[in-house]
């Protein structure tokens, strides 16, 4: 038997993935930039056990269906040129499948413990790329603070990884999740965005922005310019919910309390406070703001009927192992 646990962070994209290339192995079709958040993450062991004739997977205390999961480990057996089954034991300490990101944190973190457990000693871009076929948004989990996803060209996927671009420190930025509904969301970010080059008159132009958009975020970051920062993420949010509610079938992912939150955090800035919103694959909605300002934009998103929590949270740290 050989075990590994290890940690990953959940991330929120500022500048959002949605589309994959044709073909096998997850290939995104736009490059995403995301902050890796602190206090949303999951915990994953892996034990390869010769005993096992299949296997299994818990997650939050409950069996998990291991088909996807099955196919991941596949992945790592191949490299490791082993075959045993292995046992995988994962938990998050938030709501799972509800848009809080917990694909990006869940396959980080089993990205990490499976390949060590394997024997594997993968450097955080072989990681990245590892996390990517599990989950494209669990590539840029693997790094802390600031990371962007490339799309990458080559069919193999061996250019489509991301890499880290600030460290928490360097821009000590705070994010608050407003949760607005608990219940796993009722399709998920993969079917959401299949084939949607057949599905969305939008998508073209989605696709087609995308490096113009990567572009003046990365030199918003580089120069700390959160309002730039701000606007560009309020934008691509919006750009991306306009693109799922023109698929065939229209997505719809907001209820009555995403659209009040997001009109509170539009208040806040017009009274002064330095905060931008984003809403990903789900009806919660996540405050990026200055720091210092994340106390007095939880409790105005805590007043918002419908909001039923708030979550404050620094930016975190990259994936690691635990003992
Ligand atoms: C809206 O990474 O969950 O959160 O690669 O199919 O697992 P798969 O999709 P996933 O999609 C994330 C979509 C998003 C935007 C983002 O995180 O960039």
């Amino acid at each position: 038997m050989s075990q590994a646990t290890a940690r990953a962070h959940s991330n929120i994209a500022l500048i959002k993935y949605w589309g994959k290339r044709r073909g096998p192995r997850n290939l995104p079709a736009v490059g995403s930039i995301s902050v890796t958040l602190d206090a949303l993450y999951t915990d994953t062991t892996v034990v390869f056990d010769s005993a096992l004739d299949a296997d299994r997977a818990e997650l939050d205390g409950r069996p998990a269906d291991a088909a996807r999961l099955t196919a991941f480990l596949d992945l790592v057996r191949e490299r490791a040129e082993i075959d045993t089954r292995a046992s995988i034991v994962s938990a998050n300490n938030f709501p799972t499948g509800a848009g809080l990101a917990s694909s990006a944190s869940g396959f980080a973190a089993l990205a990490l413990a499976a390949s060590t457990a394997a024997g594997l000693e993968l450097d955080p871009r072989e990681l990245s790329i590892l996390a990517r076929q599990g989950s494209g948004s669990a590539a840029r989990s693997i790094f802390g603070g600031f990371a962007e996803m490339y799309r990458g060209e080559q069919d193999d996927g061996s250019d489509a990884f991301a890499e880290p671009m600030l460290a928490p420190a360097d821009w000590p930025l705070e994010i608050v999740v407003a949760v607005t509904d608990l219940a796993a969301k009722a399709v998920n970010s993969s079917i959401g965005m299949s084939h949607l080059d057949r599905r969305s008159d939008y998508y073209g132009a989605w696709v087609e922005h995308s490096e113009g958009d990567l572009a003046a975020m990365r030199e918003a970051i580089t120069a700390r310019d959160l309002e730039t920062v701000g606007a560009l993420t309020e934008m691509s949010c919006l750009k991306l919910h306009g693109l799922m509610m023109s698929t065939r079938p229209g997505l719809i992912y907001w209820n009555p309390a995403t659209v009040a939150a997001i009109q509170a955090v539009r208040g806040l800035r017009a009274a002064g406070i330095p905060v931008y919103f984003t809403i990903d694959a789900g009806p919660q909605v996540k405050a990026l703001c200055a720091p210092g300002h994340g106390e007095a934009v939880a409790r105005e998103l805590e007043s918002v009927p419908g909001v039923l929590e708030t979550r404050r949270s620094a930016l975190g740290p990259a994936a690691r192992l635990r003992a």
